[in-house]
């Protein structure tokens, strides 16, 4: 493998994993990595985030019974689009993109993504759109906590990023910035590592990296290094059709 043939054009076949916390530049890097490669995007947080979503305006609480919250976010009528260049989540037919990012939904979502049907649920949906995008021979790059682990076990390329919390939480405030939403550092930090702490130390599919993921640590490296690492990665394993 040449770096040179790295650099083009790459077509992807099969899944590429990406795992890790929030805020070590997963969605950028997924998201340029699947739109190089001529393949599809899936951002499993947004899920999560919809479903959370759904479970706020039903009016429920972290105090809300487990089996309500499982019946209210396994029920909640979402689309995911799988299109790189404009990934899209409905809820009852609304995109909801925008809403899923706000506060609100941030301070739940560890809570909701903890039960277990709730798992159950997003993870069967996630296998349609993963067969969806697989099934003719094509490729897709799938965000989130446990795709190289429960997801998609037999995944041939995981990757797990890393970054120290300082990091994340000051990318973090960043986007919040651009999307217009005001946030204050050691807020956001604090946020960070509680639900870093929430989503490594839940029972069922707590975060991990798999035992055979690659972990790049993300503190010193640009979204167009990891980037080219995994545009390489991804002509190594030989999964560029
Ligand atoms: O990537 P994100 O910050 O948008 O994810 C939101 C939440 O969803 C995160 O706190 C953990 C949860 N999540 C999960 O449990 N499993 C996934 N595969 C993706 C996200």
């Amino acid at each position: 493998m040449s770096a040179e043939r790295a650099g083009g054009q790459v077509a992807l076949r099969g899944v590429v994993a990406m795992d890790g916390p929030s805020g070590t530049g997963k969605s950028t890097v997924s998201r340029r990595l699947a739109q190089a490669c001529g393949a599809a995007y899936l951002d499993t947080g947004a899920m999560y985030r919809a479903a959370t979503l759904a479970a706020l305006r039903a009016g429920l609480t972290e105090q809300t019974p487990a089996e309500e919250i499982a019946r209210v976010a396994t029920g909640a009528p979402m689309e995911s689009g799988t299109d790189p260049s404009s990934p899209t989540i409905t809820l009852d037919g609304d995109d909801v993109s925008a809403e899923i990012r706000g506060p609100e939904v941030t301070g739940f979502v560890s809570a909701v993504s903890a039960v277990p049907e709730v798992r159950a649920a997003m993870v069967d949906r996630q296998h349609a759109l993963i067969g969806a995008a697989t099934g003719a021979g094509g490729g897709i790059v799938v965000e989130g906590r446990d795709i190289g682990t429960v997801v998609v076990p037999d995944a041939p390329l995981k990757v797990y990023l890393t970054a120290s919390p300082e990091v994340r939480a000051a990318r973090r405030g960043r986007q919040d910035a651009k999307a217009g939403r005001g946030s204050d550092m050691h807020a956001t930090l604090a946020d960070v590592e509680r639900r870093d702490r929430l989503d490594s130390s839940r029972r069922v599919s707590p975060l991990y990296a798999a035992a055979d993921a690659l972990v790049l640590d993300t503190d010193l490296l640009s979204a167009d290094a990891v980037l080219d690492r995994l545009r390489e990665l991804v002509v190594e394993r030989g999964l560029d059709g």
